[in-house]
Order: structure tokens, then C-alpha cells, then sequence
């Protein structure tokens, strides 16, 4: 079972900076899930939200503000000063790191809720341009933009993000296969015997988010998924290594 930092090591250090990252590599995190956005002038940002009011001491949607604006607000400010000044990423920041590291990326692209024109293209441009063709996964909540990937990239995988109950009256094993999806994303509360088994049958990947206590652990583990997304990449890769 791989072992996903999300949002880098965010349950230590300010979720989707380059500290988090690098924590997260330092911790034997197999991948780092991050999530992509695109400011104003078109230059792609990883961040979590659509504002930067929670994770910043600044405020304001990120498609509408500048990269320059945006650079000047403090990811780490909820942190008390406990990790001084972090910026927000660019993504092109976080590539040209990720091509001196071993690990993958899972790239989640956050166009559940506003359009970006092009980020598709644009994200693999930049994943090009820095090498990690064969490092690197895609995940979105918004299946469209899965669909348009699978057509970019079609060699890269893709991961097909689900709500709480995003799937109850569909087997995920089926629907990922029929649509090109190698893997379901689906979160702890939505697993059960019945869709872990349809996903099996159909060679679907279970890649299951956010998995942040010891009992979630051991049961995706039974349940054999490939991959667990965490806040705490060091604390499951350190009892996956007893397992083996
Ligand atoms: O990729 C899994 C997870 O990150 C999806 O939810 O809201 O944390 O982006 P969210
Ligand atoms: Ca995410």
C-alpha cells in the first residue's frame, strides 16, 4: 500500500508548502497529494481552497488575484510563527523540487468549483517540461476534467475523487472502467466490503483519502487498497513497515 502525503505532511507542518513537502519526502512518504489552482494571470498555484482566507494571513479568491499579490501572503500564518514565513507554491516551484526526488505526485486539480481554462494542458506542460511524466497521477472531482487528462496524457493515470456519498447507488469498479479511470478516490466514510470487492473485480485502484487514525490504517490494509492518503505519512509508513 502506498503511502500519500496530503497536502504534503500537513498534520505537522502548513499543508501545501514546500516544507510540508519536503517533510514529507524526509518521512519515506511513497507520494505527495497536492492540489492545483490558477491565479489571475494564469500562473498555477498549489493550494487547497479557492481563497486564501483560511490557510493565510491574506484574503481573496486566487483566480482573482495576481501571483505576485498572492506570493505575499504567509501559508504558515496559522501556525503561531512556529514556521516563520512560507509562501504559496507555484506549481512550476514544486516540479522543478519533485524532479530531484524519488517519489510520485498525485495532482489534484481543483476545478470542482471554478472553471481555469486550459489548466489541464497547462499542468502537463509543466509536468513535461520538468521530466516527471512517469512520476506523477491525476485526480479530480470534477470528471471532465479526467476525461479531457485521459486524452492529454493518455498514459497517465487518473483517479477519479468522490464525496462522502458520491458513488451509493454506483459500483465504482464499473463506472471507473467504463469511463478510463485506473483508480477510485474515494473517502474512508464511502468504502465498504461490497465496492472494495466491485473494485477488485474490474482492476480499479483504491486510493482512499483522509486516513489519519491507526484503526482507518489497518482496515484499508485488510481490505488490501493501494493507496492511503494522510496527513501523517510518517506514522503510516512507519507501521506499514512492520507489516512487512
Ligand atoms: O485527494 C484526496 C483529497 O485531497 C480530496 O479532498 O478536499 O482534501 O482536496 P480535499
Ligand atoms: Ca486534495
Amino acid at each position: 500500500m502506498k503511502v500519500m502525503a496530503h497536502r504534503g505532511y500537513s498534520g505537522m507542518y502548513p499543508e501545501n508548502t514546500m516544507l510540508a513537502f519536503r517533510k514529507a519526502a524526509e518521512a519515506g512518504a511513497d507520494g505527495i497529494e497536492l492540489d492545483v489552482h490558477a491565479t489571475k494571470d494564469g500562473v498555477l498555484v498549489v493550494h487547497h481552497d479557492e481563497t486564501v482566507d483560511r490557510t493565510t494571513d491574506g484574503t481573496g479568491r486566487i483566480c482573482d488575484l495576481t501571483f505576485e499579490e498572492l506570493r505575499r501572503f504567509n501559508a504558515a500564518a496559522r501556525w503561531d510563527g512556529k514556521f516563520g514565513f512560507q509562501p504559496i507554491p507555484s506549481f512550476e516551484e514544486y516540479c522543478a523540487w519533485a524532479a530531484e526526488q524519488t517519489l510520485f505526485t498525485n495532482i489534484e486539480i481543483k476545478t470542482d468549483n471554478t472553471f481555469y481554462p486550459g489548466i489541464e494542458q497547462q499542468v502537463w506542460d509543466m509536468i513535461c517540461a520538468h521530466g516527471l511524466q512517469d512520476r506523477v497521477m491525476f485526480s479530480s472531482f470534477n470528471h471532465v476534467t479526467l476525461m479531457k487528462l485521459r486524452q492529454i496524457a493518455p498514459r497517465t493515470d487518473v483517479g477519479a475523487l468522490v464525496l462522502e456519498d458520491g458513488m451509493v447507488r454506483v459500483r465504482p469498479g464499473d463506472y471507473c472502467k467504463a469511463s478510463g479511470f485506473q483508480a477510485w478516490h474515494p473517502s474512508f466514510a464511502s468504502l465498504n466490503d461490497e465496492n472494495v470487492a466491485n473494485c477488485k473485480a474490474a482492476g480499479v485502484a483504491i486510493n482512499v483519502w483522509t486516513v489519519n487514525d491507526m484503526a482507518g490504517l489497518e482496515k484499508l490494509y485488510a481490505w488490501d487498497c493501494e493507496g492511503i492518503i494522510t496527513n501523517f505519512p510518517g506514522v503510516a509508513k512507519a507501521w506499514l513497515d512492520t507489516r512487512v
